[in-house]
């Protein structure tokens, strides 16, 4: 016998008799055997583009996502500065090597080089060499262990910066030790007559680690009697993120999603709980010395700036992703500053753009030549404000005091909204509204279809923060990701309405456990992304792409959602139909899938792949002993082809990637764009 041939549409009439004239004995038999149709129309005329920055991340410096984090600084309150400008200051988490009696004082005062940050650290060594006060061998000192523990590597180096003043000749030795100081890793003696260190003098060290130990401090210890003043110790790893001062592994992960914005740097983080503790750029930038450092008092800890607002900028640049900069204007959680007395918060935004963009002839883009960027950085969109629409006060006055200004000064700059427009008309300009969602799984996935009924007129909505956030989330499990999947296939297929989104919050440090789910968890020299980290894969060639009509039909009891793009690999100059399914239920489905508007033989099963995201259980979640628990694996999609039939396991995002024979993708410009119905 010949090979058996099957009439296409034989076999689709049956399916759907099958799936849709008996669902009930199906569903209530058999629900192991679900069954969907999932048709897609890769024509050109069906498509329509998605915007260039769809999909980017959100940087807010809670958890200590960026002091402790993506910084690379590995010394904690640098200047001694946490407390404020107050004396005697708070110098935690720095602690005294010796007997505080006998030995050494420890005290701060204000007598610091820096105009800003006046606080100097004071050491009294009255220990010696000779006499009848012998200092101990190690000699007596301070030390910080930086944020929960230096992460200090064999062969790696490290750059060590302080200042230092005294009275007399000093002998200082900076290392690098385990925990208890017992073990050296490395170290270097600093030695300079009384002269040279009469007046604050900067000296800078290289340690070469000849251990590797994930839980070190830095030591700043001495034999020798007499008084040292100490400030501004800093201490880096050599190698970071292109140079550029970012934890690499932490940075390589950002890169890795492909991110086409950055939001930064909040979030709450940018209003403080009190106008007096909110971000202000002009405090972070120019030398790191002399940035006064500030405690944020939403999230409850204190920065020392070191990753201020250029630092953002180099990082969207680093990242190339475009940045989106959100103002406080005026307002925080719990004070406020009214529409007639914002000025000086609008002329600081003003300032801000000046900086970020300004030819570096003028005020502030001078100082950011000054720091190593002549080129201006590709700022075009600023935030007013972050959930502050219900500030009935003063939002709606100091927002319109900012967008005139804004907009007079730099007419191509795009502004971003709190009040939300997703359901109603805006009361006032805006080209973007900011949307925020954190909620429960299942209403995740039932926002996917959230944006299909929003008029598709009037300003585009920036989804700025959304996550599955409680209690089922656990720290970050699949099924969280998969709502979150779910929810983002309903923003691609919206994508003419919704022109930006962005997961929160980004990153939690292990020991700061202050804000879940998050997408990268990390301590000093381990990180795994969660689930949702893990999802956002799935779309990073989604911005730019075309996304395409299709139509799911299923049963009343399959919650599936599906998307399909057409994307171009940069990387192989090749095209990509990418379909991605949310399987959210807890039964196999079997789906077929049928592709028109493509030319016969257009797939090439040979190149074509298969990713699936999913788990054992819907609960499982990645962890320091088990990274990779929930994590996408890849194969080779044999019966890739414009009819194909595909099992979704449960709870399980898949995404096939069909390889097409011609690349020549042309982009459908057309606003009448069709939405598949769910
Ligand atoms: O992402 C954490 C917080 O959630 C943000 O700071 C705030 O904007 C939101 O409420």
């Amino acid at each position: 016998m010949g090979p058996c041939k099957v009439n296409y549409s034989v076999l689709l009439l049956s399916f759907f008799i099958v799936s849709f004239f008996v669902p009930h004995c199906l569903s209530i038999g058999d629900e192991a055997d679900q069954r969907a149709f999932l048709r897609v129309n890769a024509s050109e005329a069906s498509g329509r583009p998605i915007p260039k920055t769809l999909f980017g991340i959100f940087f807010e410096e809670i958890n200590h996502a960026g002091a402790g984090g993506l910084w690379a600084e590995l010394v904690s309150n640098r200047g001694f500065e946490a407390g404020g400008p107050i004396i005697p200051s708070n110098i935690d988490p720095w602690s005294i090597i010796g007997d505080e009696d006998s030995s050494l004082t420890v005290s701060t005062d204000r007598s610091s080089c820096f105009e800003l940050n006046k606080v100097a650290l004071r050491m009294e060594v009255l220990c010696d060499t000779k006499g009848t006060n012998i200092c101990p061998a190690g000699g007596v000192g301070i030390y910080n262990p930086g944020f929960w523990g230096m992460n200090i590597e064999k062969g790696k180096k490290y750059k060590v910066v302080f200042y230092v003043r005294s009275s007399g000749a000093i002998d200082v030795s900076v290392s690098l030790t385990g925990s208890n100081g017992l073990e050296t890793l490395a170290t270097c003696e600093i030695l300079a007559s009384a002269s040279q260190v009469s007046n604050w003098t900067k000296m800078e060290v290289l340690l070469e680690a000849n251990a590797t130990n994930h839980n070190s401090r830095l030591q700043l210890t001495t034999t020798r009697k007499g008084v040292i003043w100490f400030d501004q110790v800093s201490a880096m790893p050599v190698d970071t993120y292109k140079g550029h001062g970012f934890r690499s592994e932490l940075a390589e992960m950002l890169a890795d999603l492909k991110p086409k914005f950055i939001r930064f740097p909040g979030g709450y983080f940018v209003l403080g709980d009190w106008l007096r503790n909110a971000f202000r750029w002009k405090a972070t930038i120019g030398p790191w010395e002399e940035r006064p450092g500030h405690f944020g008092d939403v999230w409850n800890y204190w920065t020392d700036d070191g990753l201020g607002y250029f630092e953002f900028l180099q990082l969207t640049e680093d990242l190339g992703a475009l940045p989106v900069w959100v103002y406080n204007n005026g307002i925080s959680r719990n004070d406020q500053v009214s529409t007639s007395h914002v000025g000086p918060f609008v002329q600081e935004a003003l300032d801000s753009i000046e900086f970020a963009r300004g030819d570096s002839n003028s005020t502030w883009g001078s100082i950011r030549a000054a720091m190593g960027h002549p080129e201006p950085f590709d700022l075009r969109y600023v935030a007013l404000g972050n959930e502050n629409c219900g500030k009935k006060n003063n939002y709606r006055g100091n927002y319109l005091k900012f967008y005139n200004a804004i907009k007079k000064a730099y007419p191509d700059v795009k502004i971003i909204t709190n009040c939300n427009g997703l359901c109603q008309t805006l009361d006032h300009p805006a080209d973007f509204y900011d949307y925020h969602v954190y909620t429960s799984a299942k209403d995740m996935f039932s926002k996917a279809d959230q944006f299909n009924c929003t008029s598709r007129d009037g300003p585009k909505a920036f989804v700025s923060e959304y996550a599955v956030n409680q209690d089922e989330a656990g720290n970050g499990n699949l099924l969280a990701a998969l709502a979150e999947a779910a929810f983002l296939i309903g923003i691609e297929q919206n994508s003419d309405v919704v022109s930006m989104a962005s997961f929160a919050p980004l990153f939690l440090n292990d020991n700061d456990r202050w804000w879940h789910s998050d997408a990268i968890v990390f301590n000093s020299s381990q990180q795994y992304g969660t689930p949702s980290y893990w999802v956002q894969h799935f779309f990073r060639e989604s911005s730019s792409a075309t996304v395409l009509h299709s139509t799911l039909q299923k049963n009343a009891y399959t919650s599936l959602i599906a998307s399909a793009i057409m994307w171009e690999n940069s990387d192989d100059n090749k095209s990509y139909l990418r379909i991605k399914i949310v399987n959210f239920g807890n039964d196999i489905v079997n789906l077929k899938i049928s592709v028109d508007g493509l030319e016969p033989s257009s797939i090439q099963p040979s190149g074509s792949t298969k990713t699936i995201l999913t788990s054992g259980n819907q609960k499982d979640e990645n962890s320091f002993d088990e990274p990779n628990k929930v994590k996408p694996t890849q194969s080779p999609l044999e019966n890739a082809d414009k009819d194909m039939d595909v099992v979704l396991l449960p709870y399980s995002l898949t995404s096939f990637d069909l390889l097409k024979e011609s690349s020549n993708i042309r982009t459908a410009r057309t606003d009448s764009f069709c939405k598949s119905s769910f």
